[in-house]
């Protein structure tokens, strides 16, 4: 795959193209030790050695994160007013364009996968993969063995909708009950829209992991990091 040498350095987060254009002219980068100053000069960034000065530069067409979103932020790339969660990204993360996989609510917390390789953002959402979401909700009411048997078969959303089987496991009982649901469809506000149809509200929500893939629990809400090898192969396997 062959380049221009200032989109290259635009993609792995060196400015905007016309600051690398700059960079390029001012003859601060090189290739395989030649100092280049033609921004269009055209290379392949696997087979060859890009610096800009001493540093190095690593090319990698797709970003994988794994971010643990807190509430107050958008699943949406952009947005006139509210942040969006490419706002929790740095510069250099966020020149790869990626966008969310699939949405989580604005208060909603948890994982959510941020790549740009598109094909593994659909494979993670067309309904015909039916990949598992797992979340922990907390529920005002008490949710009951009633409540894990209508999930099991469906329960109707006040839109008529009937979601496919959902499984609940009853983590802590009480007036506010704690809860962990494994569901394989992802309608507008789910988790919610299923509890108010067996007459509960969910106070807390957060989403614990997406097919085979759980948050890193190390991460502090508003914290991501790259998603590793063998994370990705579990993704991808699907
Ligand atoms: N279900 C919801 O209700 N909200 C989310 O953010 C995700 C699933």
């Amino acid at each position: 795959m062959v380049l221009r040498l200032d989109k290259i350095l635009s993609d792995m987060g060196w400015g905007t193209r016309k600051e690398t254009r700059k960079l390029i002219k001012k003859g601060l980068v090189s290739v395989n030790s030649i100092i280049i100053r033609d921004p269009a000069y055209k290379v392949n960034p696997d087979e060859s050695n890009i610096q800009v000065g001493e540093e190095k530069v690593v090319y990698q067409k797709y970003i994988y994160v794994m971010l643990n979103k807190p509430a107050g932020y958008l699943s949406a790339t952009e947005d006139e007013t509210a942040m969006t969660v490419l706002d929790l990204l740095s510069p250099q993360d966020r020149a790869f364009h990626p966008f969310p996989v699939g949405r989580l609510d604005k208060d909603t917390e948890g994982l959510l996968i941020i790549t740009n390789d598109g094909k593994l953002g659909h494979i993670l959402t067309t309904p015909k993969k039916k990949v598992p979401k797992t979340y922990y909700a907390v529920v005002k009411g008490r949710v009951t063995e009633e409540d894990r048997e209508a999930f099991a078969l469906g329960v109707v959303l006040e839109d008529g909708y009937k979601t496919k089987p959902g499984e609940l496991t009853i983590v802590k009982e009480g007036e506010t009950s704690e809860i962990k649901l494994v569901i394989y469809e992802g309608k507008y506000h789910q988790v919610k829209r299923m509890f108010r149809a067996v007459g509960k509200e969910v106070l807390y929500l957060k989403r614990l992991g997406m097919g085979e893939l759980f948050l890193d629990e190390s991460l502090e809400l508003g914290q991501y990091r790259q998603l590793r090898e063998k994370e990705l192969e579990l993704l991808c396997a699907r």
